[in-house]
């Protein structure tokens, strides 16, 4: 029988300190979080410092419970994956130099992981019978990728986002109609209660055969939606608001990851990023498939948000293709998905 692979993974790009324990890439021993997301809120958003510092005081504690969790040593570890790009400089420095130390102090192999490509691998520990070839919407406060993934660690860009992100874009509207910070899960419960036909926004799909996408014009338009109704003294109804938003973003999403899957010949679809863990977008994504007979996986909400098990699972991937990094590796907060 061939010999178990135990990846100890980090992840602190954004506003989670995260590590976890994952068994051959696809089994979870732990995944422990630790979100701050309840101090940014004081702020309306992420403050990078401040999310640097708490990394700081939070990483080690982390680390403990994940291996604790597991019930495994460090010295049982095969290898230490962390991601190192993208996000924010001084919050990945964290992760990275404790996964560098504790590298260097076990004589453990270190790998570095693209956080988009830990979003990606979610759906391997979600099914655990999932692989490529795939088409993949990556849709989180950071970033909209439509990748085409032909092989394990292969990927395509079709298309990214020429402005802001859908999750930011969410996290902006949401801000625009006081519901406050993270926008994407108070815009999904209200537009539960709202008519999503009330608000004709704009569909944004740029030229006919584009995979790229757009959402500022979208925010603006709800901005000036907003603007215009107060200053006519106007009935509001958020409910309303956010569900015709949210119609808008997931039409043209949905559209253009069933387009890209049918150009490139996939049957698979497979979401990723915080916002795939969206309703409507999990709800309108299961009914095209079904549609067209094709199979989608979406990681379950606590694999879809950031988090390690994810890093952990791209990093076994990297382990077997033999990728090692030295102790040169460096934070990139602009790494493109596919480069080292
Ligand atoms: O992947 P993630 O945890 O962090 C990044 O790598 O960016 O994604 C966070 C983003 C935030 O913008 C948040 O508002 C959005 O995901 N999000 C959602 C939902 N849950 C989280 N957006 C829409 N609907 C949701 N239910
Ligand atoms: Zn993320």
């Amino acid at each position: 029988m061939e010999q178990d692979i135990l990846i100890l993974a980090v992840e602190s790009s954004c506003d989670e300190t995260a590590a976890a324990v994952v068994k051959n890439g696809r089994e979870v021993l732990s995944n422990i979080i630790s979100s701050q997301i309840a101090l940014h809120t004081l702020y309306g958003g992420v403050v990078p410092e401040i999310a640097s510092r708490k990394h700081i005081e939070a990483i080690d504690g982390v680390i403990t419970q994940a291996l604790a969790q597991a019930g495994v040593t460090l010295q049982e570890i095969d290898a230490i994956g962390v991601t190192y790009g993208p996000g924010l400089v001084g919050a990945l420095l964290v992760g990275l130099a404790e996964a560098k130390a504790l590298a260097f102090a076990t004589g453990k192999p270190l790998i570095g992981v693209h956080h988009i490509e830990g979003h990606i691998c979610a759906n391997y520990i979600e099914h655990k019978d999932f692989a490529p070839p795939y088409m993949a919407l990556v849709v989180s406060g950071g970033h909209s990728h439509l990748v085409f993934v032909s092989d394990y660690g292969k990927y395509e860009i079709l298309g990214r986002t020429r402005d802001d992100a859908a999750g930011e874009a969410y996290d902006k509207v949401a801000r625009a109609i006081g519901m406050g910070y993270p926008g994407g899960p108070k815009i999904d419960a209200a537009a539960k209660k709202g008519n999503a036909k009330a608000i004709s926004f704009p569909r944004v799909y740029l030229e006919e055969d584009s995979y790229d996408f757009s959402f500022s014009g979208l925010k603006s338009a709800v901005l000036n939606y907003v603007n215009k109704q107060k200053m006519m003294g106007a009935p509001m109804v958020p409910e309303d608001i956010a569900a015709s938003f949210q119609q808008a973003v997931v039409e043209v999403l949905v559209e253009k990851t069933m387009r890209a899957a049918k150009e490139k010949g996939v049957s698979q679809i497979a979401l990723a990023g915080g916002v795939a863990s969206n309703s409507a977008l999990r709800e309108q994504m299961r009914r095209a498939c079904e549609a067209e007979g094709y199979f989608l996986s979406i990681p379950s909400p606590i694999l879809c948000t950031d988090n390690a098990a994810m890093i952990g699972c791209a990093a076994y991937y990297e382990y077997l293709a033999g990728v090692r990094d030295g102790w040169d590796l460096n934070a990139n907060p602009g790494l493109k998905l596919g480069e080292r």
